[in-house]
């Protein structure tokens, strides 16, 4: 699905809504929360079905309720703030926009944004998203219906340099890092240090370290930041426009 072409206007609605996104990230703290929300959006697409991925359907209370969604209730609100200031845009690009301006504004790379995306109101049914507690092999189910690939695997979960996990959503608790509010490659470095007090790695982390294909990126991303910056935007604009080609 090509994506419509979008209007001089609409453009400059996605501009202030982008300044919206950075003051409310900012006042809010809230920038791996709008990540994980953009990422659960568009992480139900499915390739070959052509369901599913980033078309605001997370919204959706029936999706929202999602196991795997838990918590993300919250971010919806936040996006709320701005729709009401910034009508025009859709969901499916709100969201985006939200995941995009979190990365950047916590020191991450720039991530080039594509606007036109369709809001849907048909969720996909539960468990699409990934489930934490399994190996490679699921992975790479999940990530392949998408139509996305070992590197991408890899590199999108370097988005847990962001943000922590809360035991009333999934059980799981603690951050990643030392500093869950600055995006950088310090996912990696904790992953190959291994046990670190207060830090949380879930299996699927650990899968990254013992998969013969995936550790070599884990190994570049831990000891070039640059690499990972490059691979991750690349990555994150793939899972942010699956399901359309931009124009
Ligand atoms: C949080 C699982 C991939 C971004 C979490 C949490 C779990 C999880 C269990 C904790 C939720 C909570 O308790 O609040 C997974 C699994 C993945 C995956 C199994 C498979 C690879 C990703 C990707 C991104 C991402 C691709 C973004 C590119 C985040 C962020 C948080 C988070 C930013 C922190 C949210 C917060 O602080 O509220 N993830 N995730 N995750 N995830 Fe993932």
């Amino acid at each position: 699905m090509a994506l419509p072409v979008v209007d001089t206007e609409y453009l400059k609605e996605i501009d202030r809504a982008r300044r919206h996104l950075r003051a409310l990230i900012a006042h809010k703290n809230c920038a791996p929360i709008m990540l994980r929300l953009a990422w659960h959006d568009a992480g139900t697409y499915d390739a070959s079905a052509k369901t599913g991925g980033p078309n605001g359907s997370i919204r959706n209370e029936e999706e929202y309720n999602h196991g795997a969604n838990a918590g993300l209730k919250i971010a919806l609100e936040f996006c709320e703030q701005v729709k009401s200031k910034c009508p025009k845009i859709t969901y499916a690009d709100l969201y985006q926009l939200a995941g995009v301006i979190a990365v950047e504004v916590t020191g991450g790379p720039t991530i080039d944004f594509v606007p036109g995306r369709k809001d849907s109101k048909i969720s996909p049914k539960e468990g699409r998203l990934p489930d934490a507690n399994q190996g490679p092999p699921h992975l790479r189910d999940v990530f392949y219906r998408m139509g996305l690939s070992d590197k991408d695997i890899v590199a999108l979960s370097g988005g847990h340099t962001l943000g922590r996990a809360h035991p009333e959503r999934s059980g799981f608790d603690g951050p990643w890092t030392q500093e869950p509010l600055q995006f950088d490659n310090s996912y990696f470095v904790e992953l190959l240090k291994g046990e670190t007090e207060g830090l949380l790695k879930l299996p699927t982390d650990e899968a990254l370290v013992h998969d013969p294909e995936f550790r070599p990126y884990v190994e570049l991303y831990a000891k070039d930041e640059e690499a990972f910056f490059r691979d991750y935007a690349i990555s994150h604009k793939k899972l942010s426009e699956l399901g359309f080609i931009p124009r």
